[in-house]
């Protein structure tokens, strides 16, 4: 009788293990949705070099093993995300990432500080830690890491203290970052290659100084009280602006640069509040 319960308890243990990760052939881009679980999700992104994807996801931060390689070597893991998972620190991480991971995705956790440098993967491009109510720093280690780095959100990081960005970053979210307080507002001014910038929700009643060489295609500055755009920030190349919820008493000096031919230009401005 022992016997058989031994045997019985053996089962279940093992099958629960091999079902700790759900693994499937998935097409959609994993940071195109921004609908989260309640409940812990650490997923993981594999690419293959013909392009298939293959997405494994658990529910168990305890989890030792990555994936068990139903597939073959021709793939590599290319994003991992870890969500609502209580993350005080990155010691937490239950494993090594691979240096082939490009995506990290750390948001929804309860990180204070973060430090982009070894173990993380050194060749990371995007990198988003939005919702982190507790996050204050973040160092950028001074190594080709940070060089690499051209995509970083910090949505709704309302304690956030940065005392330097990386040099080439092109894609940047301060949503809702309380950036009034904040020293990150001069160091904008470095960062030449960006193309996306959102500084929605911030309260900001003027804009800092940008560099002539920034050429934004999506600035988003919804939901601040804003009066007056620099001509500054409207560079030829702006695809996108979103001035809805602010302050703008005259278009007037958006003239000039509606003048230029720009058949894509989409000006958003709330029809409402124009007082
Ligand atoms: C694995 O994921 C698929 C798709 O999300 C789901 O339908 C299925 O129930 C999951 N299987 C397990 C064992 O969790
Ligand atoms: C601008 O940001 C707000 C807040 O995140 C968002 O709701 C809105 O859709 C964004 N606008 C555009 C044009 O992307
Ligand atoms: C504006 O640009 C479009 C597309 O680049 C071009 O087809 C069109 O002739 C241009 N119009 C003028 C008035 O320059």
């Amino acid at each position: 009788m022992m016997f058989i319960l031994f045997i019985f308890l053996f089962f279940v243990g093992k099958s629960q293990s091999l079902d700790e990760w759900n693994c499937t052939e998935n097409k959609h881009f994993l940071f195109s949705n921004d609908q989260l679980n309640e409940q812990c999700t650490i997923t993981i992104e594999y690419i293959s070099l013909q392009h298939y994807k293959q997405i494994c996801i658990t529910h168990r931060l305890s989890v030792k093993t990555l994936p068990l390689p139903s597939f073959n070597s021709n793939y590599a893991m290319h994003t991992f995300k870890i969500n609502s998972c209580q993350l005080l620190t990155l010691n937490q991480l239950p494993f090594l990432l691979p240096a082939t991971v490009e995506n990290l995705d750390l948001s929804y956790n309860l990180l204070s500080t973060f430090t982009l440098s070894f173990p993380l993967p050194s060749y990371l491009k995007y990198l988003r830690l939005d919702h982190n109510p507790n996050l204050i720093d973040i160092k950028f280690s001074h190594n080709n890491g940070q060089q690499r780095l051209i995509g970083l959100s910090l949505r709704y990081n309302k304690k956030i203290r940065l005392s330097s960005l990386p040099p080439y970053l092109k894609q940047l979210d301060l949503t809702d970052c309380n950036l009034l307080q904040s020293p990150i507002f001069s160091l904008l001014r470095s960062l030449t290659k960006l193309t996306h910038l959102s500084l929605a929700d911030n309260q900001l009643k003027q804009l800092p100084i940008i560099d002539k060489r920034t050429q934004l295609e999506y600035l988003n500055l919804s939901n601040n009280y804003l009066t007056y755009i620099d001509s500054g920030w409207l560079h030829k190349s702006l695809k996108i602006l979103d001035l809805t919820f602010n302050r703008i008493e005259s278009t007037e000096f958006f003239h000039e640069i509606l003048t230029m031919n720009q058949t894509v230009k989409q000006i958003y401005r709330d029809p409402v509040s124009t007082n």
